[in-house]
């Protein structure tokens, strides 16, 4: 069986302007099998959203070797990287990354149209979804007029519109109550499970880190299994 991702021997440097040079992580390795939920913790800095980025198909500059679906994605061309990052991955990002002139719908849905999905259906889907995510009644505001917590359902809801085979997760209840954060939580190992997702997210707090299978911490640039 081949997993949904194989990263082997990354390595990922940022130049600084002292000519230092940061390096996050030492021949860090990664397996994400299909259907599991991963977790991974780590102080503020570590890396844990540059290493999404890398697993999300939006940073290509680093070392190793990366492999999706058995493809091996470094040499892919910026055409491909889009479609499977369309297809196949959904992003929850740190700063969600909603685009301010669309309206909450329409950022929903937004990642449907651009699968070709028929307008109808999608918009169907996503108004179901942001109905499960407790936001439906906002549907045609635009983000900046939303809370924190309200814009992180919305970037929930369009991580899942396109049912990716792999949706990665930075900080989903980062800006959320103990309630909601419960609800987002459940609701998301519940929706991953039926619709055979896998689920890679990372957070700070440790409940959240025990309910997935596989549970890393990141530290001294290593992942360590816990
Ligand atoms: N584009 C960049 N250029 C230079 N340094 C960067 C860049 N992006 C990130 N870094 C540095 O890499 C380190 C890791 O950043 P990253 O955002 O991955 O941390 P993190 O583990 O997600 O932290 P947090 O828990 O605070 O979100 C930080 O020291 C950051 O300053
Ligand atoms: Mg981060």
């Amino acid at each position: 069986m081949i997993n949904l991702i194989e990263i082997s021997n990354l390595n990922k440097k940022f130049n600084l302007s002292n000519d230092q040079g940061l390096s996050l992580f030492d021949n860090l390795n990664l397996s994400i099998a299909n259907n599991s939920i991963t977790s991974i913790v780590g102080p503020s800095g570590c890396g844990k959203s540059t290493l999404l980025n890398i697993l999300g198909l939006l940073d290509s500059k680093f070392d190793g070797q990366y492999m999706f679906e058995g493809k091996i994605i470094n040499n892919m061309n910026n055409n491909q990287l889009s479609r499977i990052r369309n297809q196949k991955i959904g992003f929850i990002h740190q700063f969600f990354h909603l685009i301010s002139e669309l309206s909450v719908l329409e950022n929903v849905i937004l990642p449907g149209l651009i699968n070709r999905n028929k307008i109808s259906i999608i918009t169907k889907e996503a108004c179901k979804l942001l109905d499960d995510f407790g936001i439906l009644a906002k549907k045609n505001m635009k983000p900046n007029k939303l809370s924190g917590g309200e814009q992180q359902r919305v970037a929930s809801a369009r991580s899942l519109i396109n049912k990716p085979d792999l949706i990665l997760a930075d900080e989903m209840t980062g800006n959320l109550d103990e309630d909601t954060s419960d609800d987002i939580i459940n609701f998301f190992i519940k929706f991953v499970k039926n619709h055979n997702i896998s689920l890679l997210f990372v957070t700070h707090n440790q409940k959240y880190a025990e309910m997935a299978n596989f549970k890393y911490e990141l530290k001294n640039k290593k992942l360590i299994l816990k």
